[in-house]
């Protein structure tokens, strides 16, 4: 090959941002001709070492832009823990297929028992399997979108999280939403009503979120909506990290130091 094709090779390589088979040109030119390997086999190689660096690229990218506050996988969750949740719904929600229908999610139930951890699961899992995400909790998200809006930007950023195959929205309950904040929500799931997916979190049931949203006619109005298409998993039982305090030994030093404080 004479200098100027190689030369040409590697800027037409480039011009078509095949970063990885421009890196393994050389080296993989010399393995071919001491193994006298044929066009197709070098061409497959390069193709090949493409498409996964591709695949690689983009898996990194969704995965940064998910926001995800930790990482937890369904394999880290350890079901006997936590009979209340049916294992194989679990691993139904796995398979995405609720993502591909625009359905939803929501996870019930008291702090430490999981619902954290199992949102963030799903998402990897998502991310994985090609789907966008994005991971927030619901005081930073109403407080993004009211900065938009009060920069009258709430469209544009609505259009942009409207985007996200998948959102998962934290916390909901823990603080109240004021007027303006629950309009803003209601506003967002209406948008994505039999578009996108939306996996939710709460500590309250639903019968409270007339409380939470300050407004019973439209916290109905959002669960109307969000529980059409959805699985509810509603999970009963002891914190998990309480689970790990008690095996540290530190729950019942931590309830001997309450009784002498009490003597
Ligand atoms: N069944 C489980 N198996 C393994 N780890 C668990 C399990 N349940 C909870 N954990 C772990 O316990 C910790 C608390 O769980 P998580 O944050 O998901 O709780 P939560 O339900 O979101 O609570 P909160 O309402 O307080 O936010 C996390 O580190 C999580 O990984
Ligand atoms: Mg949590």
């Amino acid at each position: 090959m004479g200098n100027l094709e190689y030369e040409r090779l590697h800027e037409n390589l480039k011009t078509l941002g095949m970063l990885k088979t421009s890196e393994n040109l050389d080296s993989y030119l010399e393995i071919a001709s001491k193994k006298s390997l044929s066009t197709i086999q070098i061409l497959d190689h390069l193709l090949n070492g493409e498409v996964e660096d591709k695949l690689q690229r983009s898996l990194n990218f969704r995965s940064r832009i998910a926001k995800f506050p930790y990482r937890k996988t369904l394999e880290e969750f350890d079901f006997s823990f936590q009979p209340s949740i049916d294992k194989k719904t679990a691993n139904g929600l796995a398979t995405m297929k609720f993502v591909h229908n625009a359905e939803n999610v929501v996870l019930l139930g008291p702090p430490g028992v999981g619902k954290t951890h199992l949102a963030i699961s799903l998402g990897m899992t998502a991310v994985k399997s090609g789907i966008t995400v994005y991971f927030t909790t619901a005081a930073d998200l109403i407080e993004d979108l009211k900065q938009h809006s009060a920069r009258g930007m709430l469209k544009e950023r609505l259009r942009k999280v409207a985007r996200y195959n998948l959102l998962i929205v934290d916390e909901i309950g823990y603080l109240p939403f004021d007027p303006e904040g629950a309009n803003l929500f209601f506003q967002l799931v209406s948008r994505r009503y039999e578009k996108s997916s939306l996996i939710l979190t709460s500590n309250k049931p639903f019968g409270d979120w007339g409380q939470i949203f300050g407004d019973e006619v439209v916290a109905s109005a959002i669960l109307d909506r969000l529980l059409h298409h959805c699985t509810v998993i509603n999970i009963k039982g002891e914190s998990y990290r309480i689970k790990d305090r008690k095996r540290v030994g530190l729950l019942q030093r931590e309830q001997a130091g309450d009784q002498q404080k009490e003597e």
